[in-house]
């Protein structure tokens, strides 16, 4: 995706491969590319780890630390491109996904749920008409 003009580049992960030292630091996360190399001292989290994945995929080790959305949207001004497509991964979700949408689909599941409170609501019912009404 082409966003504000920037263009995106298709690589294999050969060439991203090709950029793991220090003088040039490549690092796939969710299929798509980043050079890192300018980011190196400023990254919170230090430059050791992002080194430690250079020329790789890093998407387990980034969802892994849990970063926060400013993270994610700092990620965007090093993206320099995306995996080809027969290289892709099926992608991981993001940590910040609402997990609960991932069980949306058992509708029976929550129609039960309603089950109890009904039963309970009629029971109670009944009892106050008894008690109340004799
Ligand atoms: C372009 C990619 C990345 C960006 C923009 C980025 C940005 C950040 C930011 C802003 C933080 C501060 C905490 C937060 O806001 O979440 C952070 C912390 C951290 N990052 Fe990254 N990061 C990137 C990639 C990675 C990768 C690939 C790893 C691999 C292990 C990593 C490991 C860490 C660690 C260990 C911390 C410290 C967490 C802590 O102290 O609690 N980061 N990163």
């Amino acid at each position: 995706m082409a966003e504000q003009g920037k263009e995106l580049k298709i690589f294999t992960t050969a060439q991203v491969k090709e950029h793991n030292t220090k003088s040039s630091v490549w690092i796939i996360i969710h299929n798509d590319i980043y050079d890192v190399t300018s980011f190196l001292n400023e990254h919170p989290g230090g430059e050791e780890v992002l080194i430690e994945q250079a020329g790789q995929e890093a998407t387990e080790a980034f969802e892994d630390v849990g970063h926060s959305s400013d993270a994610r949207a700092m990620m965007e001004q090093y993206k320099i491109g995306t995996l080809v497509d027969s290289e892709r991964k099926p992608d991981l979700p993001k940590k910040s996904d609402p997990e609960w949408k991932e069980s949306s689909g058992s509708s029976d599941v929550s129609w039960k749920s309603w089950i109890v409170p009904i039963a309970f609501g009629f029971v109670a019912t009944v009892i106050y008409r008894l008690y109340f009404m004799s």
